[in-house]
């Protein structure tokens, strides 16, 4: 059975799903339309069904009660409902599928064996991190920040603070030291979670070496829990550290859940914005939960039985609602993999498919365009045939990569879901259904049930019919983030200002003829490396930080595997010479502030930057020119020096 593609009215390929996808979907194309409909003429009564997929310890009587209007921002869903989170996503399981594996965790290195973890194990093991947790004082409401590798110890450590009513907040393990102070900072957190190394792609990262830096510039109040991974030499501070597996040992196998309101914090994610400091994005526990339960289960058409696979990190949000919270919500079969696409070669993610017998592949399209490069033959080593859907998030996928996924992973016979969503929207928002959407390369297709995207030009007009402008949101969906952590004004105006009445995306859209959904980039200035998102003022404080460096401004451009390359314009200071051993000094010191994924691609030296004559930066011109789109530079007459920009192109560096 191959999908063949048809024509759409914007003439590009349709690919439909075949009728054996849809007959046994959760939802066929009459199904998807009926219950999108019913889902925004009456969402009250469409998600009070729904808030019923959890199990509540009080049920809640209301369902919604949301506004988006500037001068009261307020989001709440089932408000007076009570429930844990943990016992939904393990306790709730246990008559019915206690001995059906929860976790399949695959080690970094192929040759240590995969690990089977039923949902009985799981539950013993959360128990026990619970108990650990509150012997070093955690309580419901505090903050836990998870700094671990792609070990089962992390979905325990999210688990367990679930379980106590805690609160987590994890840090991707590829994060500097400074980076992770800044978030146990953030969030004041109570106790920092890490493992002594992280192997990953055949390298260990020294998780606890970066938390003794870390924690020099945190409080002295904050305890560290070290969970054991290599078993590697590492330094110990006595009365701040405490190794998990001696607290295991001490404390009782049971640990009763606690009870928690439907809008108390789940967890907090930090998140690049377009300016100054990551965001501390609050998701909550009731709606949050049914959201990513009900998108996990439709959009990737999970059946009992299925085997899911879900390629992203713990650290970032597609891990927390795709591996752990919706997944296991729906007892499903989640893997873990520690490691990373090409190691020990570019066939391991095919090789870990057929191992386990993967049925939902998802990933991001920078992962798909790396192997693209390394040929089809990595992908026809192995028997790929229990695969039945493919995923892609994090950036657009561009139609060719896109068709090599479509033809030599699903050969052509498995629905690709493009799923558009963000760290704020705790969900996916924009994304096919398997059995109910014909899919076009390169587009999220129509929105999930309760999501209303609506376009607007850059005065706030709803657009109408086939059209191009930003993406917005016109009402509010369960798993949409609350606040900012302790900044409840910052989150009012990010996303609630500029167009008034609507949740504000920060991505740029066009709609077509089918009503269609293209999603063209972000229009501020958060660039996506790799699927990661980065704020460029991150990296330009980063370079700033510097001896050397007077003034830096960064910018994205288009870069073969990453997406977007990241790109900067570094001004010196009076007398330093520049060299292209100080460039190599400059990442090297942006990767050390930061993290590896930040490490700029480029350095330009610029003698001047574009400014107007008040002083701001005209990013339009730099990014202009790093696209090496320098005819199409627009009006630079504005410019309190003009001839800055002939230089910066006569130097203009080779991405
Ligand atoms: O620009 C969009 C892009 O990633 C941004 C959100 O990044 P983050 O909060 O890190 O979450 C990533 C995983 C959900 C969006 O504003 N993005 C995400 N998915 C897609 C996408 N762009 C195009 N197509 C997608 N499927």
């Amino acid at each position: 059975m191959t999908i063949q593609p048809t024509g759409g009215a914007d003439s590009a390929p349709l690919y439909a799903p075949s009728s054996e996808i849809a007959e046994n979907a959760h939802a066929d194309a009459a199904r998807y339309e009926e219950l999108y409909q019913k889902s925004v003429s009456d969402p009250e009564g469409f998600w009070a069904e729904e808030g019923k997929r959890l199990d509540w310890i009080k049920p809640f009587t209301k369902v919604k009660n949301t506004s988006f209007d500037y001068d009261n921002v307020s989001i709440k869903w089932f408000e007076d409902g009570t429930l844990n989170v943990a016992a939904n996503c393990i306790d709730r399981h246990l008559a019915t599928r206690g001995d059906q594996t929860a976790i399949i965790f695959e080690p970094d290195n192929p040759d240590e064996a995969a690990q089977h973890i039923t949902y009985k194990q799981l539950h013993k093991e959360v128990q026990v991190f619970a108990n650990v947790l509150k012997d070093m004082g955690v309580d419901k409401g505090d903050r836990v920040v998870i700094y671990l590798p792609m070990i089962p110890a992390a979905a325990y450590a999210m688990l367990a603070c679930a379980r106590i009513g805690a609160i987590h907040s994890i840090v991707f393990a590829g994060f500097s030291p400074d980076a992770l102070a800044d978030r146990v900072n953030g969030c004041d957190a109570k106790v920092v979670i890490c493992s002594d190394y992280a192997p990953r792609g055949g390298r260990n990262t020294p998780l606890k070496s970066n938390c003794d830096k870390a924690l020099l510039r945190c409080s002295d109040k904050v305890k560290l829990l070290v969970v054991e991974r290599t078993g590697a030499q590492i330094d110990w501070v006595e009365g701040r550290d405490y190794k998990y597996e001696d607290m295991a040992a001490g404390v009782a196998p049971d640990c009763a859940p606690t009870e928690v309101n439907a809008e108390d914090p789940l967890f907090i994610l930090y998140t690049s914005g377009s300016t100054g400091k990551p965001k501390g994005v609050v998701h909550c526990s009731g709606g949050y939960l049914a959201y990513a339960a009900m998108t996990h289960q439709y959009v990737f058409d999970y059946q009992d039985g299925d085997i899911y696979w879900c390629t992203a990190d713990v650290g970032w949000v597609t891990g927390h609602s795709y591996i752990v919270y919706g997944p296991l919500a729906n007892g499903a079969t989640t893997v873990m993999f520690e490691g990373v696409p090409t190691y020990p070669d570019a066939g391991r993610f095919w090789a870990v498919c057929e191992k386990h017998k993967v049925t939902q592949f998802y990933t991001a399209p920078t992962a798909i365009r790396a192997l693209m490069g390394k040929g089809p033959e990595w992908v026809e080593k192995y028997d790929l045939s229990s695969l039945r859907i493919l995923g892609s998030v994090g950036e657009p996928i561009n139609p060719e990569a896109w068709n090599w996924y479509n033809e030599n992973v699903g050969k052509g016979s498995c629905p690709i879901v493009d799923t558009w969503w963000q760290t704020e929207t705790g969900g996916i928002l924009i994304a096919p259904l398997p059995g109910a959407t014909p899919t076009k390369p390169g587009s999220a297709t129509k929105p999930f049930f309760g999501v209303q995207p609506v376009i607007l030009d850059d005065k706030g007009n709803e657009l109408s019919g086939a059209t191009e402008g930003v993406l917005a949101i016109k009402d509010s969906w369960p798993g949409q983030m609350r606040t900012v952590w302790g900044d409840h004004d910052r989150f009012v105006s990010t996303y609630f200002e500029m167009f008034k009445g609507y949740y504000f995306s920060g991505d740029g859209c066009r709609r077509d003829a089918d009503g269609y959904y293209w999603i063209t980039g972000r229009v501020d200035d958060v660039i996506n490396v790799s699927g990661h998102r980065m704020g460029t003022a991150e990296v330009e404080s980063a370079l700033v930080a510097h001896e050397t460096v007077s003034e830096a401004a960064v910018v994205g451009y288009p870069h073969d595997i990453k997406g977007q390359g990241i790109y900067c314009y570094v001004t010196l200071m009076d007398g330093v010479e520049a060299t292209d051993e100080l460039r190599a000094q400059l990442q090297a010191w942006v990767r050390q502030e930061i993290g590896p994924i930040a490490k700029p691609d480029v350095i330009q030296w610029a003698p001047g930057l574009p400014k107007t004559r008040s002083g701001k930066i005209m990013r339009r011109i730099l990014r202009k020119i790093a696209e090496n789109e320098t005819d199409s530079l627009g009006d630079t007459s504005t410019l309190a020096d003009p001839s800055v920009v002939d230089d910066l192109i006569a130097n203009r560096a080779n991405a």
